[in-house]
């Protein structure tokens, strides 16, 4: 190697430990000490949750990862992540950039689940699937998108619901590309390549829902949906003369579609998992559904305020089955000051929703599936 070249990398590098230097002048949280260029993309393994929880053990609930050349705040407590999201709510309200009718579908499903010979098992994650999607379907496109709640297998609901599926799993990755920009030519675990080709699966799903609206769902009562009022606002504009475009209007069928289908209606199958195993919990909902609605119509939403330990057992569901575990990723607009730490301005905020919600500082038995944590004391002494 000439001894340009070699001064060129010395030079680099005093240059890159003076950043570091400089970057460090200021007082960040404590963390793992982080690789060279990687960061300590290394320390989260395949469960990151699991992993920053165990790393909060070790630095505290506000911890500094580097992840690549992104700083990554980690707020793995209550009262920290309330410093982020209510005292600095303003400055982390935006998301980093990466690449990547209700009571027939509930009858219908309800409907599916009786149906089902008791011998034979039913694929409860599709059912749900199939439920909230179209569930989401009326609000937004003033129908169902997928199958009849039936049962059967519908190609199109499966193909929307691996749709889904692949899409939150590679927005979880931690693709290095997002951390270290210079290397995402390479797309090192192939997210960038998978995300184009769903984007492209998506696209013709939802092209094939707008078009069709245009064409059949402007048809009195149909004209109150999401969809119809957006492809009037793209032909009329709004008050400010904005017009979405169908690019906007497909992004944001996107957007509830994916945030709200999977989440739902995983939520819904842990529930009736941790029912499944606790049958003093599951006869005590069954006895609170007879007294309060009986045996001879359907729960609608107005019954909600006067079931009391269903509401213990879906917060209790929500506590120990985060459908998000990490939330959705922030980004703090500014540099700002937390319990005494400097947070970098562009800095990554991820809320650690597992871990505080199994603190054992807060919670007694964190781990045990207890609705009663949740459920008003005077109401226990009448059920239990
Ligand atoms: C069990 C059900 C659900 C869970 C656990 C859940 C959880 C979350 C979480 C943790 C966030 C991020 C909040 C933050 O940044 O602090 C979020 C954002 C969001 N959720 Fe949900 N959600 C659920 C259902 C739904 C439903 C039914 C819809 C819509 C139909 C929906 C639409 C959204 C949207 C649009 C965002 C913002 C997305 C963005 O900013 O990019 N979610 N949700």
């Amino acid at each position: 190697m000439s001894p340009l070249v070699l001064y060129f990398i010395a030079l680099a590098i005093f240059l890159y430990l003076c950043f570091l230097n400089l970057r460090t002048s200021h007082r960040l949280p404590p963390g793992p000490k982080p690789w060279p260029l990687v960061g300590n993309l290394p320390h989260l393994g395949p469960k990151p949750h699991h992993s920053m929880a165990a790393l909060a053990q070790k630095y505290g609930p506000l911890m500094h990862l580097r992840m690549g050349l992104v700083d990554v705040v980690v707020a793995a407590s209550a009262s920290v992540a309330a410093q982020f999201l209510k005292a600095h709510d303003a400055n982390f309200s935006s998301r980093p950039p990466n690449s990547g009718a209700k009571y027939e579908e509930v009858a219908a499903l309800t409907r599916a689940l009786a149906r089902a010979s008791p011998t034979e098992a039913v694929n409860l994650g599709q059912l749900l699937n199939v439920c909230t999607t179209n569930t989401i379907g009326r609000v937004m496109l003033g129908r169902k998108v997928v199958g009849d709640g039936s049962g059967g297998r519908d190609q199109k609901a499966v193909d929307f619901q691996s749709m889904v599926r692949e899409l939150m799993v590679l927005s979880g990755v931690f693709n290095i590309s997002d951390f270290v920009p210079a290397l995402e030519w390479l797309d090192l675990q192939g997210v960038a390549a998978k995300m184009k080709k769903l984007h492209r699966r998506f696209d013709a799903f939802l092209t094939e829902i707008v078009e069709d609206h245009k064409i059949n769902g402007f048809n009195g009562a149909e004209m109150h949906n999401m969809l119809s009022t957006l492809i009037s606002l793209k032909e009329e504009g709004d008050s400010d003369g904005l017009k979405p475009t169908d690019t906007e209007i497909k992004a944001l069928l996107l957007n509830m579609f994916t945030a709200g289908t999977d989440t739902s209606a995983s939520t819904v199958e842990w529930a009736i998992a941790e029912l499944i195993r606790h049958p003093r919990v599951l006869a005590k909902v069954q006895q609170e559904l007879d007294s309060v609605i009986g045996r001879e119509r359907l729960v609608t939403e107005s019954d909600l305020a006067q079931l009391t330990y269903l509401q213990a057992i879906v917060k209790e569901t929500f506590r120990l089955h985060p459908a998000t575990p990490l939330s959705l990723p922030r980004i703090a607009a500014n540099s700002c000051e937390i319990n005494g730490y400097h947070i970098p301005k562009n800095s990554t905020l991820l809320v650690n929703i597992w871990a505080i919600a199994r603190d054992p500082t807060i919670w007694a038995d964190p781990l045990k599936f207890k609705p009663e944590r949740f459920w008003p004391e005077e109401k226990m002494q009448v059920l239990t």
